[in-house]
């Protein structure tokens, strides 16, 4: 099985959570891909639902997969959030923000009833920070954070796509931190969230309801 067979064994694991007269929100990255595509056969088999996307790439999918969508504020409330991660560990901490689209995604996290993670087997972690951490900053900043972080030791770099400063969705910077080093990653969140002009970052810490690891040829289920 290869990594992206599991990406498309736990996304289709995880649509069977989805019910008609759902409202779901719609992560970001090729597993989350996976996942629009198989909500879009449900909804052209006859699934009601609506998406909120978490990401502009998702929303031309999901467009694409003729999947009903309407925006966060439209939505009096989501009822599951399905989303992709960079990494977890056994405590269902989780990074995420490799596509960028981090905060967007935060957003609906915090504000979606469940929230279900997929992922393949290479996503799990006995402990987070293999993968760099992304912040998201405020351009205007990002310069001045930059200097900071470095001054903390978690070496940040200024995240860069096809020559140039990727941007978000919401026209702001990414700065990716090594925090393999970091043990009290909770502390880490804080500190980081009270530097005027991050805006935020990619620690999703007790935010995932659900795991669904595709693993070989099996979903596991980790609750
Ligand atoms: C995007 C994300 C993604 O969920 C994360 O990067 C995982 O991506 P993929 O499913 O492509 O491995 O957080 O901001």
């Amino acid at each position: 099985m290869s990594l992206d067979q599991e990406k498309q064994i736990a996304a289709k694991e995880a649509v069977k959570y989805i019910k008609s007269g759902m409202t779901v929100g719609l992560g970001t990255g090729s597993t989350a891909a996976h996942m629009v595509n198989e909500l879009g056969k449900l909804v052209l088999n006859g699934l009601k639902i609506v998406g909120v996307p978490s990401s502009e790439t998702t929303k031309k999918l999901a467009t694409e997969k003729g999947i009903p969508l309407i925006t966060l504020e439209n939505a009096s409330s989501i009822d599951v959030y399905i989303d992709g991660a960079d990494e977890f560990d056994s405590y269902m901490q989780l990074i995420k923000g490799g596509g960028g689209a981090l905060l967007r995604e935060k957003i609906l996290t915090y504000n979606s009833d469940l929230v279900i993670i997929i992922a393949d087997s290479q996503k799990e972690v006995k402990r987070l920070g293999d993968f760099k951490l992304p912040v998201e900053t405020i351009p205007f900043a990002t310069q001045k954070i930059e200097k900071l972080l470095n001054k903390m030791g978690l070496q940040p770099k200024l995240r860069i796509k096809d020559g140039k400063n990727f941007i978000t969705d919401e026209g702001n910077f990414i700065l990716d931190l090594n925090i393999a080093d970091i043990t009290n990653i909770p502390a880490l969140e804080s500190n980081l969230k009270q530097i005027p002009g991050i805006v935020e970052t990619g620690l999703f810490l007790d935010m995932a309801d659900i795991i669904i690891v595709g693993k070989g040829e099996t979903a596991i289920t980790i609750k």
